[in-house]
């Protein structure tokens, strides 16, 4: 199974993030093809002048909140599951470990990662179960936040709309992208899982138990994870506390009721360098989950259609302000400072 989710994971990240890359080639030929995938792209002021037409299919775009709904639940989810997994059977650390309970939760030995392969191996993938659980951690904090500022800090003009594509897309963003930070033990996991749920209606609440817990034990081994794990936790964390300052700054240029469908200049933290700046943070602190991750394969996929897509969505905005403003900040860049 996991084979199968993973070539699934990467042929979803490469078909996502190909035709963007097309689309931004420099090519006469090619710009009925820009124009109908930014039909689908554009949402809240850069679809403010799209033509009745192309605001068909639209939804509103304050429908940004089931993005963060969706990721809250389903990181959680993975987050708990991964997590309890790491601690009763993939220790990385000695202790005496729950091993009697370890053959009660995953049946099946072909599944077992104590089962086969060399004892490199194993530890390999111990290892990797409790990065996954690092890279879940460092999401949920990001979906946690987000949810927040799409319902309080971010005030969406009534008429702001965003493509129904782009609302699907979004969906399938926050399925596949937490998916994708565990996706090396992600079938020991669900196995994990749906036994112990199976137990728990089979035998009670009483006579499931999942070893003798130890706080401890659960924090220890994320400890002695490698330096490009805690490398890749501070950019993330740079990334987002700049996301946070620049969201903060879009949401309190509509303080007022009145201003809810107005646009100003945005000024401030990463603003002065260019005029997406939340978007940038978005690709720093992705940045920041490829580093940690060691730069799996997987994690260098998601970080591409994420970097293709904001800059993608960052260069129409760009236009967007120099139409808008005739005293835009001309030396303010799309997306990335100094060079685009
Ligand atoms: N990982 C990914 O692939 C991905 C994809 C998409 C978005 N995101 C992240 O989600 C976050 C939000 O994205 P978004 O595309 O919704 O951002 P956005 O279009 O800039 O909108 C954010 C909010 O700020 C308002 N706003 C924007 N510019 C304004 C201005 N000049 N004056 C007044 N209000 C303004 C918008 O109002 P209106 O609604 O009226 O426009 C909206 O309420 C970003 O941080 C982005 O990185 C990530």
């Amino acid at each position: 199974m996991e084979m199968e989710l993973v070539m699934l994971l990467r042929v979803a990240w490469i078909a996502g993030t190909l035709p963007i890359l097309i689309a931004s080639i420099p090519w006469s030929k090619l710009n009925w093809f820009h124009d109908f995938l930014l039909g689908f792209a554009k949402r809240g002021k850069t679809m403010q002048s799209s033509s009745s037409s192309s605001r068909k299919f639209t939804v509103p775009q304050k429908f940004f909140c089931h993005f963060y709904a969706l990721a809250v639940a389903w990181t959680t989810f993975l987050l708990v599951a991964t997590w309890l997994y790491a601690y009763n059977v993939a220790p990385l650390v000695s202790q005496p470990l729950q091993f009697s309970s370890i053959t009660s939760y995953l049946t099946g030995g072909s599944h077992s990662v104590w089962s086969h392969g060399s004892q490199s191996l194993k530890i390999e993938q111990r290892y990797r179960s409790w990065l996954s659980v690092l890279l879940l951690l460092l999401m949920e904090a990001q979906v946690l936040r987000r949810l927040y500022e799409t319902i309080y800090v971010f005030k969406y003009s009534p008429s702001a709309r965003m493509h129904i594509f782009g609302y699907l897309t979004g969906l399938f963003f926050y399925t596949a992208a937490p998916l994708s930070l565990c996706c090396t033990c992600v079938s020991e996991v669900f196995q994990f899982a749906s036994n112990f749920i199976q137990e728990l209606i089979v035998k009670g609440k009483d006579q499931t138990q999942l070893g003798e817990s130890n706080w401890w034990g659960f924090v220890y081994p994320l400890l002695k994870l490698k330096w490009h794990a805690w490398l890749g936790a501070a950019i993330f964390l740079w990334g987002w506390i700049h996301q946070r300052r620049c969201h903060e700054i879009l949401g309190l240029m509509r303080e007022n009721s009145e201003q809810v469908d107005e646009y100003r200049i945005p000024y401030g933290d990463w603003f002065r360098y260019v005029s997406s700046p939340h978007y940038l943070a978005e690709i720093v602190i992705y940045g920041g989950l490829l580093v940690a991750s060691g730069y799996s394969d997987m994690i260098w996929l998601l970080f591409g259609f994420t970097v293709a897509n904001l800059v993608f969505a960052a260069a129409e905005t760009h236009r967007w302000y120099l139409r808008k403003f005739d005293n835009y900040p001309r030396e303010r860049f799309a997306i990335i400072p100094y060079i685009y």
